[in-house]
C-alpha cells in the first residue's frame, strides 16, 4: 500500500505548494477539503493543516471536527492550521498589532525538538498572517519565537502535534524543507519511496485491474499530458487503447504530421483526423475570442464523438487531466469549486466511464513519468500550447491565409529558439498575428502589410509569467528572417508585458 500524508485544505494560496514540497521528499500526499478527512483510509500516516484566508474567530471560518485525527496521527498545523488547533483547545488568537508579511528570523527555538533537527541559528522564516496566537493552552509548549511573534511554533506536550505560525513550504523559509522533512520522515516515518518508477509500476497494475479487457479511447493533443497518459495506458492495456488526434487546422506548421509520426513510433494505436476544412468553415467571420473558443471546443467534441463511435464497444474515455486541473479548491465564500477538465463536455456527451491516470501528478512529475516511460525528450519538453491553437493568436477573424502566414512566422521564431539554445529556457513562446497593417519599404516599393508580435515568457505554472529577456541579437535575427521570408509581414514587435496584468495569450 502506498503510504500517504493528507493535507487538509483550509483555502490557503500555498496549499498546493505544501503538496509539492512533500512530493519533493519522494513522499506521496493528497490535498483534501478541510472537512473531508478520509477516516477509513489505512494508508494515511500523517496530517498537515494548511493556512487559510480566514481568522479562526470569524463566524464563517472553516472549522473541522478533529476527533478522527487528534491523537491518532502525527499533525503539523501551518499558520491558520496552528491557530485553529490552539484556539479549539482554549488558546487565544487575536489580530496582530501590525499584519506580518515577509521575513523574520527564528531568534530562539528548541534545538533538541525533532521538528527543528538541522535548522540553523537565526534561520529565516516567511510570515504571512494578520492574526497571532497570544496564548496557548496549558498542555501546549512554545518551541520557537521571533522578535515580533512570541509563539512562532508550539508542540502539544506528550503528543506528536506541532503548530508553526510561519510557512515552511515557501522558498523564503530557508530551512522549510528540512522542517517538513523532519515531520514527514522522522515523525511520520515515511519511507520516501514515491518515485516515477514506483508510480509507473503501481499505476500500470491499477489500470490493468480497473479496465480489464475493456476498450478505451483517448484524445491526443500533441501536448505532454495527453501523450504521457496515452503511453502509460498503452503499457497497461496495449491495443485496447485507441487514440484520436484531431487536426483542427490551427496547429503549428507541420505539427499534425510530425506528432502523428511520433505517436506511431511510440507504438500507439492512433487515428489521425484532418478536420481542418470543417473548422475553417465554422470559424469564418468570427472575431470574438470566446466565440472562437466555443466553436473549436464544440467542433472537437463532435469530431471526436463520431470517430469514437466507429470503434466497437468502447467503455472508457481517458484524459490527461493533471493534479492542478482537478484539486477541489475553496473560494473565500466557502463554496467548493470543482475546476475544469481539459476536454470539457466530452464525458457528459459520450456517456463513458472516465479514466485519468495522471490526475494525482504535478506537471514536472508528468515529465518525469514520461522519461521513465522512455518517451522522446522533444515530446516531454514541448512548450504548452492552447487547445484552440493559433485561433487565439490571430486577432480578429480567421482565414486559411492568415493561419498560413502565422504558421510560417511562428516556425521561424520557434526554430530560432531551438537553434540558439533558448527553447528550454522559456516556458512558452509563439507569434501573434495583429489586426493592423503598417507602411514599410522593400526595395523601391512602398508596402502596406501586416504586423506580428513575438511573445516569449518565463513561468513555473502559467499563473504568473514574466516576458523572457531574449538577447537583442536573437530578436534582430528573427525579425529579419520573418520580414524577409514571410510574405505579407513587414513589421515585427516584441511583447514585454508580464502576467499579471497582461495574460500569456492575447485572446
Ligand atoms: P493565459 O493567456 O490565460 O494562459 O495567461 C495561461 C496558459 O493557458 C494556456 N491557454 C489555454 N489552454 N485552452 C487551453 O487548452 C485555452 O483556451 C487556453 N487559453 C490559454 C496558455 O497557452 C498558457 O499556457
Amino acid at each position: 500500500m502506498q503510504e500517504k500524508i493528507i493535507i487538509l485544505d483550509f483555502g490557503s494560496q500555498t496549499t498546493q505548494l505544501i503538496a509539492r514540497r512533500v512530493r519533493e521528499l519522494d513522499t506521496y500526499c493528497e490535498i483534501v477539503p478541510y472537512n473531508k478527512f478520509p477516516k477509513d483510509d489505512e494508508s494515511v500516516i500523517g496530517v498537515i493543516l494548511s493556512g487559510s484566508p480566514f481568522s479562526v474567530y470569524d463566524e464563517t471560518a472553516f472549522k473541522t471536527d478533529m476527533t478522527e485525527i487528534w491523537g491518532k496521527y502525527p499533525i503539523l498545523g501551518i499558520c491558520y492550521g496552528a491557530q485553529f488547533m490552539s484556539y479549539m483547545n482554549g488558546g487565544k488568537v487575536e489580530p496582530a498589532g501590525t499584519r506580518e508579511y515577509g521575513r523574520a528570523h527564528l531568534d530562539t527555538f528548541c534545538k533538541d525538538n525533532v521538528l527543528f533537527k538541522g535548522v540553523r541559528e537565526k534561520s529565516q522564516v516567511w510570515m504571512s498572517h494578520g492574526d497571532t496566537i497570544t496564548a496557548i493552552p496549558a498542555n501546549f509548549k512554545t518551541i520557537a519565537s521571533t522578535d515580533k511573534v512570541a509563539i512562532a511554533a508550539y508542540q502539544v506536550e506528550g503528543a506528536q502535534i506541532w503548530g508553526v505560525q510561519f510557512h515552511p513550504e515557501v522558498f523564503h523559509t530557508e530551512d522549510g524543507t528540512q522542517i517538513l522533512k523532519n515531520f514527514v520522515v522522522d515523525v511520520c516515518g515515511c519511507k520516501q519511496d514515491w518515485s516515477p518508477a514506483s508510480f509507473v509500476e503501481s499505476t500500470v497494475a491499477e489500470l490493468k485491474k480497473q479496465i480489464g479487457d475493456d476498450k478505451v479511447v483517448l484524445g491526443l493533443s500533441g501536448g505532454v499530458d495527453s501523450s504521457v497518459a496515452a503511453v502509460l495506458l498503452h503499457r497497461a492495456i496495449g491495443t485496447n487503447l485507441t487514440c484520436i488526434f484531431v487536426d483542427h487546422g490551427m496547429l503549428r506548421k507541420n505539427e499534425y504530421s510530425n506528432v502523428l509520426h511520433d505517436y506511431e513510433c511510440l507504438g500507439l494505436n492512433v487515428i489521425g483526423v484532418d478536420a481542418s476544412a470543417q473548422f475553417f468553415g465554422e470559424l469564418a467571420g468570427v472575431s470574438d475570442p470566446e466565440g472562437k473558443r466555443k466553436i473549436i471546443g464544440k467542433g472537437f467534441i463532435d469530431v471526436f464523438d463520431v470517430e469514437a463511435h466507429k470503434i466497437k464497444e468502447v467503455k472508457w474515455l481517458a484524459q490527461g487531466t493533471i493534479y492542478p486541473d482537478c484539486i477541489e479548491s475553496l473560494s473565500i465564500t466557502g463554496t467548493v469549486i470543482k475546476s475544469h477538465h481539459n476536454v470539457g463536455g466530452l464525458p457528459e456527451k459520450m456517456n463513458l466511464k472516465l479514466c485519468e491516470p495522471l490526475r494525482l501528478l504535478f506537471k514536472d512529475e508528468v515529465r518525469k513519468v514520461g522519461r521513465q516511460l522512455g518517451m522522446p525528450e522533444h515530446l516531454i519538453t514541448r512548450h504548452p500550447f492552447p487547445g484552440p491553437g493559433l485561433a487565439v493568436r490571430i486577432l480578429g477573424d480567421i482565414t486559411p491565409e492568415k493561419v498560413h502566414i502565422l504558421q510560417e512566422a511562428d516556425d521561424i521564431f520557434i526554430q530560432g529558439l531551438r537553434d540558439w539554445g533558448l527553447y528550454d529556457k522559456v516556458w512558452q513562446a509563439g507569434v501573434i498575428l495583429l489586426p493592423v497593417q503598417s507602411v514599410g519599404v522593400m526595395g523601391d516599393e512602398r508596402t502596406y502589410e501586416r504586423a506580428v508580435a513575438l511573445r516569449a515568457v518565463t513561468s513555473t505554472d502559467a499563473m504568473t509569467a514574466d516576458w523572457a529577456h531574449l538577447p537583442y541579437e536573437f530578436l534582430g535575427k528573427v525579425s529579419n528572417d520573418i520580414i524577409n521570408k514571410v510574405k505579407g509581414v513587414n513589421r515585427v514587435t516584441y511583447d514585454i508585458s508580464s502576467k499579471p496584468p497582461a495574460t500569456i495569450e492575447w485572446e
